[in-house]
C-alpha cells in the first residue's frame, strides 16, 4: 500500500513517514522544502532503512501533483505541506490562502480523478478559538481571527463537502494540539527557520545558549500557577495517530482531536525540561502575547472509543527528546 504524503520532510510528517514505513507502507513524499531541509530524507534512511520517492514539488501546482498520481497508484494521502506561522500569516495573507487552500484542492481534484478514496488531513485546535476545554470535535468552529486559522477552517470545510458529494472519498479531519518532542534517536524534529514562536523549540535554543531567556507570556491566567495551560502530544504519539486514522478511515468524515486530554502549564514545562535534562532555562515574566487563550486541551474519548488510538508518551519523554534533537544538531 503506498501513502503520498505532502510536507512529508517537515516536522510531523518526517515523524509519520517514519511510522508508515514501521507499518510496512510504501511512501510516496512530495515537498517544496518551503520550510524544510533536503537532509531529513538522509534522516529517514538512517533511521528505517529505507529511502522513501522524494518529489521536489510545489503541491499547489496541479500539474506537477498530477505527474504523480499519474505513476504511482495510492492507497491514500497525508496532506502536511502547509505554511503554519500565525504571525506571518497576519503579514501575508494571501500567501498562506493560497498555499493552504490551493493544495488541499488540488490534492482533492486528483483523488476524484484519479481514485484514492483516502484523505487524512492535518488541522488545528486553533479551529475551536476561545471556547471552554475540554474541546470536543462536535464543538462549533471558531478559529482565531487569523488567516492560518481560516485556512485550517476552510480546507476542513472544502474537504467536507467534497466528502458528501462523492461518496467513496473518505476524509479524516485531524485536529492537532500541541506536537513538540522529536524521534528518540534525536535525528529527526523541530528545526524551525530563525527565532522560535513557539514554547518548546524556544526552551531548547535558551538551554542550548543560542538565546539568553525565555520570555513567559502572562503569569496573571486562571490557572494553576498563572501560566498559560496546553495539551502538548509527543510528535511520535501523533504520528501514530495518523497510521490509525489511515487504517480506520472507511466511508464519510471523520473528525478526531489528537491530544493527550490533559493541560500542562508553561511552568511545569519549563520545570520539567529543567528536571530532566539537568540543564538551566532562565525564564522572566512578561506580559500576555495577544491572541493567546488561558487554556487549551482536548477530549480524547472520540478518537481513544473509535480508531483505539491514545497517546502514551509523557511530558517528561516530549522535554527529553527535544532536547535529544537540539544536541544532535549542534
Ligand atoms: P512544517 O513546516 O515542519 O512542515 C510542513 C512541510 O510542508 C514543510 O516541509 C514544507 O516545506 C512543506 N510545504 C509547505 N508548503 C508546501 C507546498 N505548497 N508544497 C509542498 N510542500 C510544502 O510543519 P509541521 O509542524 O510539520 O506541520 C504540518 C502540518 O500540520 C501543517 O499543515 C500545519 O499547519 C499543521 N499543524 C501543525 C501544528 C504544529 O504545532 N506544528 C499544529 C496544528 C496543525
Ligand atoms: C500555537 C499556534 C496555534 C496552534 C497551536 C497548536 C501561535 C501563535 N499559535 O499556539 O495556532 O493551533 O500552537 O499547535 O503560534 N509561550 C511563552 N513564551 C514563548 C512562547 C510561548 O510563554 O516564547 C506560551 C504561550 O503563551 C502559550 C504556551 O507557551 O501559553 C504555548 O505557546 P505556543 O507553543 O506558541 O503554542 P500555542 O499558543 O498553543
Amino acid at each position: 500500500m503506498t501513502i503520498l504524503v505532502t510536507g512529508g520532510l517537515g516536522f510531523i510528517g518526517s515523524h509519520t513517514v517514519v511510522e508508515l514505513i514501521k507499518n510496512n507502507y510504501e511512501v510516496v513524499i512530495a515537498d517544496n522544502l518551503a520550510n524544510s531541509k533536503l537532509e531529513v530524507l538522509e534522516r529517514l534512511y538512517q533511521i528505517t532503512g529505507v529511502r522513501p520517492i522524494f518529489y521536489q514539488i510545489d503541491v499547489t501546482d496541479e500539474a506537477l501533483v498530477e505527474e504523480i498520481f499519474r505513476k504511482h497508484k495510492f492507497a491514500g494521502l497525508i496532506h502536511f505541506a502547509g505554511l503554519k506561522a500565525v504571525g506571518e500569516s497576519v503579514e501575508k495573507p494571501l500567501d498562506y490562502y493560497y498555499n493552504n487552500i490551493v493544495s488541499t484542492m488540488v490534492l482533492s481534484k486528483m483523488c476524484l480523478r484519479y481514485q484514492v478514496d483516502k484523505f487524512v488531513f492535518s488541522s488545528s485546535a486553533t479551529v475551536y478559538g476561545e471556547q471552554p476545554s475540554p474541546l470536543r470535535e462536535d464543538m462549533e468552529l471558531k478559529p482565531r481571527t487569523n488567516p492560518y486559522g481560516e485556512t485550517k477552517a476552510i480546507s476542513e470545510r472544502i474537504l467536507i463537502d467534497t466528502a458528501r458529494a462523492n461518496e467513496n472519498f473518505a476524509v479524516s479531519l485531524l485536529r492537532y494540539f500541541n506536537p513538540i518532542g522529536a524521534h528518540e534517536s534525536g535525528l529527526i524534529g523541530e528545526d524551525p527557520n530563525g527565532i522560535p514562536n513557539n514554547l518548546m523549540p524556544f526552551v531548547t535554543k535558551v538551554a542550548k545558549g543560542l538565546l539568553v531567556k525565555l520570555s513567559v507570556f502572562g503569569h496573571d491566567y486562571d490557572t494553576v500557577d498563572g501560566t498559560g495551560v496546553r495539551d502538548y502530544i509527543h510528535v511520535v504519539d501523533l504520528a501514530r495517530g495518523h497510521v490509525r486514522a489511515i487504517e480506520g478511515l472507511d466511508t464519510g468524515v471523520s473528525i478526531y482531536n489528537l491530544g493527550t486530554g490533559k493541560g500542562t502549564s508553561v511552568l511545569e514545562l519549563v520545570n520539567a525540561f529543567i528536571r530532566v535534562n539537568g540543564v538551566d532555562v532562565p525564564y522572566e515574566f512578561v506580559g500576555r502575547r495577544s491572541g493567546d487563550v488561558a487554556t487549551c486541551f482536548a477530549d480524547v474519548s472520540k478518537v481513544e472509543r473509535e480508531l483505539g488510538w491514545k497517546a502514551e508518551l509523557t511530558i517528561e519523554d516530549m522535554v527529553r527528546d527535544a532536547w535529544g534533537f537540539e544536541q544532535g544538531g549542534e
